[in-house]
């Protein structure tokens, strides 16, 4: 396994280019089941779950050709196999995004059902009770779903809890359903609206996305398109924290700073200096340190659960005592123990994380248990004293394209090691 050797102590300092978002390039990836001609998506970051999404529609039969700029045509036409199998889910729980597809097209489909994970339980119980009220018939046994439905019909879904792959399922089955469905309680993040546009750019009638009430009025058919995804707020909003808890200087550019705004907040709050352009945000942290803020998770446009990890490293090195909360995922807080190991002064009180600023980190072998945990690992050892080894790195290449590199272009220390 690969492990990432990191000697803390330099400033980060430069421009890094964002790429794109990995939770909207799933959803987008998965949709391309829905059209009957092929779909050019463009801007898909390279990373190890576009990979495992990739061998998951190879497997049912459906066409790939990928060009040298990352560009991704699918032909769903060739499909034969209409199945999600285990050895794939679990090592991507967003597999779930096919079943909405399939099933809405085809009329059918089996998808392993995804366990727990390190950060929480995850049921897909709302996936698939929106589907039973749009007519499928879904059955759970030997640890897959199946599901059939001769055609879905259209109709109003409220959901219990905002859940995003959810909303994005039931949207996606919706498109080809009879009628009109309307998902009250929607997710309103930025991967639910790109992947509307996505739809209604191969010719879906999906309205409201981006709101907590979405339409979806059926259409008979999906057709080709080309498709660029939007930039990643979650990677973004990880390199200005990098540059915030270097103290350095960092411009992020092919961004967009509309839907960073709760991190951007934070970072003001911080004392950071946050400047803003059409595509661009930077961050300059030389002058002064930072200090620790208060935070809450909740869905968009909320503070991201996704950026908890990063903002509790942040927090770890910064003035005074700061307190972060976790409200979407049971178990999010697998770094606090690691970052400990570092010399934090992090207490876990429930879903809180209270944190008393230390002067510096002292490097240590720290493991990655997720992905954005693996990110804060990282950020806590651009400044730790010494030589910090992050170790099963596999979470990061889930998330974070050529985070070495990009780090590196920025003047950190860090390097690669095969394990
Ligand atoms: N939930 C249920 N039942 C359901 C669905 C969700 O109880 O049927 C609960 C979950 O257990 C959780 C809450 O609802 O407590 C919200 O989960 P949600 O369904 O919104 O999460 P998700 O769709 O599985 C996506 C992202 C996650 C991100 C969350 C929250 C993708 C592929 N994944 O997951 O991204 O943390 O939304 O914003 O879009 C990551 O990128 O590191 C990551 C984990």
């Amino acid at each position: 396994m690969d492990k990432l050797i990191i000697t803390g102590g330099v400033p980060l300092a430069g421009e890094v280019r964002i790429s794109g978002a990995k939770n909207a390039a799933l959803p987008i990836l998965a949709s391309t089941l829905l059209a009957d001609e092929p779909i050019t998506v463009g801007n898909i970051p390279h990373l190890h779950d576009i990979t495992t999404t990739m061998e998951l529609l190879g497997r049912m039969g459906v066409g790939l050709v990928v060009d040298e700029r990352m560009n991704i045509t699918v032909d769903p036409s060739p499909i034969t196999d209409f199945y999600a199998p285990y050895e794939l889910v679990k090592t991507m729980r967003a597999s779930i995004l096919v079943l909405g597809p399939l099933l809405t097209r085809f009329g059918r489909a089996s998808v392993s059902l995804p366990g727990g994970c390190a950060i929480g339980s995850r049921p897909v119980n709302l996936h698939l009770a929106g589907l039973e009220k749009m007519g499928a018939e879904v059955a759970v046994e030997n640890g897959f779903i199946h599901a059939t439905a001769k055609k879905l019909k259209g109709t109003r879904l409220v959901m219990d809890l905002t859940t995003v792959t959810g909303t994005e399922n039931l949207m996606m089955a919706a498109t080809l359903a009879d009628g009109s469905t309307i998902i009250e309680n929607a997710a309103r993040e930025p991967e639910v609206v790109d992947l509307a546009h996505c739809l209604n750019a191969m010719g879906a009638d999906v309205n409201g996305a981006g709101t907590d009430t979405i339409t979806v009025h059926g259409v008979e058919r999906l057709s080709g398109t080309h498709y660029n995804v939007l930039p990643d707020r979650i990677e973004s909003g990880t390199y200005l924290v990098a540059a915030a808890i270097t103290g350095g200087k960092v411009r992020i550019k092919d961004t967009n700073p509309d839907m960073l705004e709760a991190i951007l907040e934070k970072l003001d709050e911080a004392g950071v200096d946050v400047g803003v352009g059409p595509n661009w945000v930077s961050v300059d942290a030389s002058i002064r340190r930072p200090r620790a803020v208060n935070i809450r998770t909740a869905p968009y446009p909320a503070f991201p659960t996704d950026m908890q990890a990063q903002f509790t490293a942040l927090n770890v090195v910064s003035e005074g005592t700061g307190t972060i909360s976790e409200t979407v995922f049971e178990n999010r807080f697998m770094h606090v123990h690691e970052l400990r190991r570092m010399g934090a002064d992090v207490q876990l009180e429930g879903n809180t994380a209270v944190t008393r600023g230390v002067n510096n980190l002292t490097a240590a072998p720290v493991m990655a248990t997720d992905l954005r945990a693996s990110a804060s690992l990282v950020l806590a050892g651009l400044v730790a004293e010494g030589d910090s080894v992050v170790d099963r790195i596999y979470h990061i290449d889930r998330g974070y394209e050529c985070i070495e590199e990009k780090l590196a272009q920025l003047g950190a220390r860090i390097r690669r090691v095969p394990g």
